[in-house]
């Protein structure tokens, strides 16, 4: 039995999870996250709070497993993409755990992370996964050895654009629940507004931000906001769903998955789910346990590649910010535990 303690640190969650090779797999899943009193989050104050509760969540991930350190065969940790500061506190930690108690330290990518605690919790072997987030908008197929990225956003991600339009339209915090966005809930009752708005899929790319500035405008006008919530979430989600629709088409692939902190809003699901089944293929979301950052994500890549022999000298683990998925090679795929 191979067991691995992964760690998170790239955005707002500090997240430990550990993970083994044989059931039940998922041995511990602790974090947390930190939420600003208002507005955006600032990576410093990310940082600090990081380094205040660090300890306390590698404690409390390995009393929920039953472990020691001592039981762990590697250390896995996300060294990026994601914020510096953010990122530095994670590593640190990983790198004097890997030090100290002589464990093999496993780099991970934060997006490869979310694409393969989807194909872990959804059971896909070989998906196209279309991964939204608050910084994130990808879509992604596994073709060559890596993900390859068969479409982006230019500017703003799908989950930055939501945030943002309910912030600046007064119904913030926008915080997910029961997969309910604030967005989405404002959505209710509205109806599509005829008005011509900025539909931009560029070849294979998205692009959020002049949608943005367009509906704000209109807000500003005093357009009804269910009719301008319901309008923007329509679009916005379309353009993904297009982009997910010819990757699948492209790469005559038979599965898809949605991944990443938007992939548990239900409306967003419903379209990628009717899209799926007209081209006959399998639709299945991450598991919404871990569709948000966590520390389970980190160990599932991370057991993945130690057991395929991907290891780093800790002395020479350095972040990342800008590690994009599609430099990063994949030696396991598509191997995931219990397959
Ligand atoms: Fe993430």
């Amino acid at each position: 039995m191979t067991i691995v303690l992964g760690i998170e640190s790239t955005a707002h969650t500090f997240g430990v999870g550990i993970v083994s090779d044989e059931p039940p797999y998922i041995l511990a899943d602790a974090r947390r996250q930190y939420v600003p009193e208002k507005g955006g989050i600032l990576p410093r104050e990310v940082a600090h709070f990081f380094s205040r509760v660090a300890g306390e969540v590698v404690g409390e991930a390995l009393s929920q497993a039953g472990l020691r350190m001592g039981d762990v065969d590697a250390i896995a940790v996300a060294l990026g993409p994601g914020m510096g500061p953010a990122l530095r506190v994670g590593a640190t930690v990983a790198r004097a755990l890997a030090l100290h108690f002589r464990k093999p330290l496993v780099p991970v990518n934060h997006a490869v992370a979310h694409i393969e605690v989807a194909r872990f919790t959804t059971g896909l072997e070989d998906p196209v996964a279309l991964y939204v987030a608050g910084g994130n908008t990808t879509v992604v197929s596994f073709q060559g050895g890596r993900y390859r990225v068969f479409g982006e956003t230019e500017d703003i991600a799908l989950g930055n654009l939501l945030d943002t339009f309910a912030r600046e339209v007064g119904i913030a915090p926008p915080y997910v629940v029961k997969g309910m966005h604030a967005v989405d809930i404002c959505a209710e009752g509205g109806s599509f507004l005829e008005e011509a708005l900025p539909y931009v899929v560029k070849g294979q790319d998205v692009s959020f931000s002049g949608l943005l500035t367009a509906v704000l405008k209109l807000y500003r006008k005093g357009y009804k906001l269910s009719d301008l919530c319901y309008t923007l979430r329509e679009i916005a989600f379309s353009m993904v769903v297009e982009v997910t629709e010819r990757c699948l088409a492209h790469t005559g692939k038979k599965a898809v998955t949605l991944t990443g902190g938007v992939a548990a809003n239900k409306v967003l699901n419903e379209k990628m789910d009717s899209m799926a089944r007209l081209h006959g293929a399998i639709y299945k979301p991450v598991d919404v346990k871990y569709s948000g950052d966590n520390g389970v994500m980190i160990a599932i890549t991370g057991l993945a590649a130690y057991k395929a022999g991907v290891t780093i000298d800790p002395r020479r683990a350095f972040i990342r910010q800008r590690w994009r998925i599609d430099e990063v090679d994949l030696p396991w795929y598509p191997w995931m535990p219990g397959r």
